[in-house]
């Protein structure tokens, strides 16, 4: 039988399983077959508990081509016994050369046949001692080439002699598994409505389940590195008692951006080189209450505010500029979500009782817009992570001391402080960290304590201070992952399948 198959092999297993006695032996019932076909053939079936198989290592006996010329012609001493023997009358040693017709068994043969006492010398001429011989090495040879082994002894001895050589076999002992059958029945790997409803699921094979297969490649969605530090910078919020501001309006007007933030209408910031003015529509409405439980008179904001950049109120000597209702209801992509803050604490105002309202902390971290020339560092948007602080007796002591747990949280220690200007907030402080990685001091924050030129004309009472601070989401973003290039983090040049495959983040939180 030339070598077959798996799909040939596998019903020849099955038939030769069911015709002979269990269990088989692969070398015996399939000689031709090599290992691994066999192997592969048996591994399917057993799979399936179709077949049970076992490896059986054997050394055989091969014989060499010498030995095989004595299974044909018989030994050598036998080759000189019988032309002794046929010659009646006894030969010389040339007539007994040229009737073997082979030098060198004649001499090894007669060797060994004088030896064995079946001839001799008599006179020139030998004869034969005998009538018969056995020729047992024949014989052997002859058993050995058919069963391929025979007594350890005469294997020993007739490897000795180079007659043959052992030859390790590797072949299979087959039997019939659970599941025998002289078929492959095909296995089912899903169970269909189909099955269920013809009842073939009753005598369907199930394919069984590879539980150590590698699964697909799923092509699932991925989080942005941006995300993964967001919902850190959340944990931490929430960790802390804030709660989250609604954020989810990036247009705003100039009065929520700028003026109710004391932000005279002059300053730089409110350039067109530093701001996104909204050209369609230009304007927005007055400022007015949403929320039908805000009763309060918005009209009455509008001129506190009004007045304090103006002439002047609460205390505060104001810029002194002609304030235009017209510039403060400009629109804008908000370059702050301090837009968002300045809301909320309005709307907080609206808590009042008796002239007090209570502490809150808030939070956001969502996207800005900046008029900026993109550089490796800047983009024209990114994110700010906002938070809130309303309460009475802060001091900037205490800004300090949150800023230092805060900052703390994400593993970000030995804060510093530097003096800053923003027109909402006195005192201002940028917030610097020794960056052990770039080896520098590098700016994480701002922050500082609102004015009462924002927070009075929203009837927000005297004694309740404000703490405010923001920073950029991406910056502590672009450390984390070690990313230097702004543009690989956010817009057409991020990779995607840098953002697929990029690990989720964890902040050395204390
Ligand atoms: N709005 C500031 C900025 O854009 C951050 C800030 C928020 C500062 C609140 C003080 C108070 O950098």
């Amino acid at each position: 039988m030339a070598p077959l198959t798996t799909e040939d092999l596998i019903p020849q297993i099955l038939q030769a399983l069911s015709s002979n006695a269990d269990p088989i032996q692969s070398n015996v019932v399939f000689p031709q077959q090599p290992f691994e076909s066999l192997k592969a053939s048996l591994d399917r079936l057993s799979s399936r508990s179709m077949v049970t198989y076992e490896q059986v290592e054997r050394e055989e006996a091969l014989l060499e081509p010498e030995a095989e010329t004595i299974v044909s012609h018989g030994s050598h001493e036998a080759r000189v016994f019988e032309a002794v023997r046929k010659a009646m009358s006894g030969l010389s040693i040339q007539e007994l050369e040229k009737e073997v017709g082979d030098k060198t068994v004649t001499k090894l043969g007669s060797g060994k046949a004088f030896k064995e006492k079946w001839i001799k010398k008599d006179g020139n001429s030998i004869v034969a001692l005998v009538d018969s011989i056995n020729d047992v090495t024949r014989d052997q040879l002859r058993t050995i080439q058919e069963k391929r082994t025979h007594e350890p002894k005469i294997l020993a001895d007739l490897k000795k002699r180079k007659l043959l050589k052992m030859q390790k076999i590797i072949s299979f002992k087959i039997g019939k598994g659970p599941k025998f059958a002289l078929e492959l029945v095909k296995e089912e790997t899903d169970l269909t409505a189909e099955m269920l409803a013809s009842g073939s699921w009753k005598t369907a094979t199930f394919k069984p389940y590879n539980f150590k297969a590698l699964g697909a490649e799923q092509n699932a969605g991925a989080l942005h590195p941006l995300n993964k530090v967001r919902h850190e910078f959340r944990q931490i919020f929430f960790e802390m008692g804030f709660t989250e501001m609604p954020t989810n309006q990036f247009v705003e007007s100039g009065f929520w951006n700028f003026d109710a933030l004391f932000v005279p209408q002059q300053h730089p910031a409110r350039d067109l080189q530093d701001t996104f003015y909204i050209s369609d529509p230009k304007t927005a409405g007055r400022p007015r209450a949403v929320d039908p439980e805000d009763k309060r008179d918005y009209d009455e904001y509008l001129e506190n505010v009004k007045q304090v950049h103006q002439n002047g109120k609460f205390g505060s000597i104001g810029y002194r500029y002609p304030w235009a209702e017209e510039e403060s209801l400009r629109l804008v992509l908000r370059t702050h979500t301090t837009s968002v803050s300045a809301a909320m604490l309005h709307k907080l105002a609206l808590k009042s009782v008796n002239g007090r309202v209570p502490p809150a902390r808030y939070f956001s971290i969502d996207r800005v817009f900046r008029n900026e020339t993109v550089d490796a560092t800047h983009l024209c948007e990114f994110h700010q992570v906002e938070g809130v602080i309303a309460d009475y007796d802060l001091t900037l002591g205490g800004l300090m001391e949150f800023m230092d747990q805060f900052f703390g949280k994400m593993g970000v220690t030995n804060l510093m402080y530097k003096p800053a200007y923003n027109p909402y907030t006195e005192p201002s402080m940028e917030i610097f960290s020794y960056h052990e990685g770039l080896g520098k001091l590098i700016e994480i924050g701002n922050s500082g304590m609102f004015r009462p030129e924002m927070l009075e004309p929203m009837g927000l009472p005297k004694d309740l201070k404000v703490f405010g601070f923001g920073l950029s989401l991406e910056r502590p973003t672009m450390i984390k992952y070690g990313i230097s290039n702004i543009r690989e983090l956010l817009g057409h040049g991020v990779d995607l399948m840098a953002i697929q495959r990029n690990p989720a983040v964890r902040l050395d939180k204390n």
